[in-house]
């Protein structure tokens, strides 16, 4: 690996520093300290990286730059002459989206005897489900508690999560965990069976339950195996690109397209699901992202124009540890558990500045602080950047945990010739999760939509303006299951009446009468690299 000369000179004093730094516990921030920290550097905190929305049911709240382009645009539809009565597609339940929460929020609607039916923009596993690392949290070994859980998620969201959500989250943890383990998910376990747990960033209590460094992958082949083999019937390649309601109002399908063909169909349904998961490819304020190519918000569009709220769309989580070099995987994911298997994070000249388990948005701006203000970040050629120094964790644990525990990343720094069991790798904040969202009651339906529910990272207020690792995989499960059931009900006592688009006219002409001509369409569905073409 070609390291310049100011890699290998700060490289020295990482390794230097190593024993030193093992030994030495990073005081934890006080809470005044954090709020410092974060109003300093953390981008949400960024005047210029948002705008005030002009339209729509959160009108004249913050939202990113890129968000608010979104929900000012056109809709897909809007110059469409649609047949609405022309049904290709008549379901109970309508899940749009194939990751976690999709994938889950199906298999229950399914055993609940529902006709239900997925529809994903791309094919289903396609989502940041399979592209999660290091674990989901539950509070199921006997020094936890879902109370103790529950402290753990409020705090790290500031308190701003939303006290029923969060809830039902953490009691239904345990049987998250024990459902996705009867499924077929391989998780770490000790030789008697135990599983294995860690912890995260901000956790009281080791409750992160694993599989290696893929827990994602290993979750999303379980569920999409379950999907498939109860022959739910899956759409792919085929976007929503917007909602229909019937005449009270009530969600009642979605106008598809075929991403390959064009080809636009009508799918009825009861009741409709959106699990469209996250929007790191919206790129907010300019950063890399770990997200799956298909992350550009498109649920939080069609659910905004339908009438549904948003609640904390100006809160974006910034993992604090993406991939900084070598340019080819810039911006990918370097999972927390590094920093839980005692990785420290090391400024350029050596020194473990702060604690690697501070919450992510903290440490995030921290590595923002030491690569700015404090001139202590190491030069990339991208920009600057901080060691995560990997070596520790061998050297902590014995030799081969790394390999053993973090398979994943040791064999994505490999093929550019980094060993990380040798040397320190450097990282840089990475677009990693949408705290924000949809707003919903517990039962997943949202506050202003009948029949509309939102499962997975579409969801606003789980989380608060926060997140803490392994708290997203377990609310696909526990959300994803919770959509799946309860929409399955609804469907039962529903009967849709004549579908309409009436709800998008209204939402153009009130952006008419704002003076908002955009020269763009919503949802984004897929971003555009190529120079100086339009969005697809
Ligand atoms: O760092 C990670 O492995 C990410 C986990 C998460 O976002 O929950």
């Amino acid at each position: 690996m070609m390291y310049t000369p100011e890699m290998l000179a700060s490289m020295k004093k990482v390794e230097a520093a190593r024993e030193k730094n093992i030994a030495l516990e990073p005081r934890r921030l006080t809470a005044e300290e954090k709020e410092a920290l974060l109003k300093q550097y953390h981008p949400d905190y960024k005047d210029e990286g948002f705008v005030t929305i002009e339209v729509g049911p959160n009108k004249g709240e913050k939202a990113p730059v890129e968000l608010n382009e979104m929900l000012t645009a056109h809709s897909r539809v809007a110059d469409m002459d649609l047949d609405l009565t022309k049904v290709d597609y008549d379901v109970d339940v309508l899940v749009i989206g194939g990751g976690g929460a999709g994938s889950s929020a199906a298999i229950e609607a399914h055993e609940a005897g529902a006709n239900v039916m997925i529809v994903t923009k791309l094919r289903i596993g396609d989502a940041n489900t399979m592209m999660a690392e290091g674990g989901i949290q539950a509070a199921d070994k006997p020094n936890d508690s879902p109370a103790q859980h529950y402290l753990d998620v409020m705090g790290g969201g500031h308190y701003a999560n939303r006290p029923e959500l969060v809830k039902k989250l953490v009691m239904d943890g345990p049987i998250a965990i024990k459902w996705l383990n009867e499924l077929g998910v391989e998780f770490d376990k000790d030789e008697d069976g135990t599983m294995i747990t860690t912890h995260g960033g901000g956790t009281s209590r080791k409750r992160m339950h694993a599989a290696a460094d893929y827990s994602g992958a290993e979750i999303m082949r379980t569920l999409r195996d379950e999907v498939l083999n109860r022959q739910i019937p899956v759409v792919d390649f085929t976007a929503a690109i917007e909602l229909i309601l019937d005449t009270e109002g009530k969600a009642a399908g979605a106008v598809l397209q075929n991403m390959e063909t064009g080809e636009i169909l009508i799918a009825r349904a009861k009741t409709v699901v959106i699990a469209t998961g996250g929007a790191g490819r919206m790129h907010y304020q300019g950063f890399p992202t770990s997200n799956h190519y298909g992350a550009t918000a498109d649920g939080l569009i069609l659910g905004y124009r339908a009438g549904a709220k948003l609640l904390y769309q100006d809160t974006l989580q910034y993992h604090p540890t993406g991939v900084a070099f070598p340019a080819q995987i810039f911006g990918a994911l370097v999972t927390e558990k590094v920093r839980s298997m005692g990785a420290k994070l090391i400024n350029s000249e050596g020194e473990a500045y702060i604690h690697p388990l501070e919450t992510r948005d903290v440490n995030a701006a921290g590595v923002i602080r030491e690569c700015s203000t404090n001139n202590k970040g190491v030069d990339t050629g991208m920009g600057k950047a901080v060691w995560l120094d990997t070596p520790m964790i061998d050297m902590i644990h014995g030799k081969g945990t790394l390999e053993k525990r973090l398979p994943a990343m040791l064999r994505m720094y490999l093929k550019y010739g980094i060993d990380m069991r040798e040397v320190p790798i450097l990282i840089y904040p990475t677009l990693h999760y949408q705290n924000g969202g949809l707003e919903i009651r517990a039962n997943g339906e949202t506050t202003c939509v009948k029949n509309l529910f939102v499962a997975g990272e579409a969801v606003g207020g789980i989380h608060g303006r926060n997140r803490l690792m392994g708290n997203s995989l377990l609310d696909i499960i526990v959300f994803g299951r919770n959509a799946g059931q309860q929409s399955a009900k609804a469907a039962k006592e529903t009967t849709v009446k004549e579908l309409t688009l009436e709800h998008v006219k209204k939402y153009e002409a009130e952006l008419k009468n704002a003076g908002i001509n955009s020269d763009k369409y919503s949802p984004k569905l897929l971003p555009n690299y190529a120079k100086g073409r339009k969005d697809i």
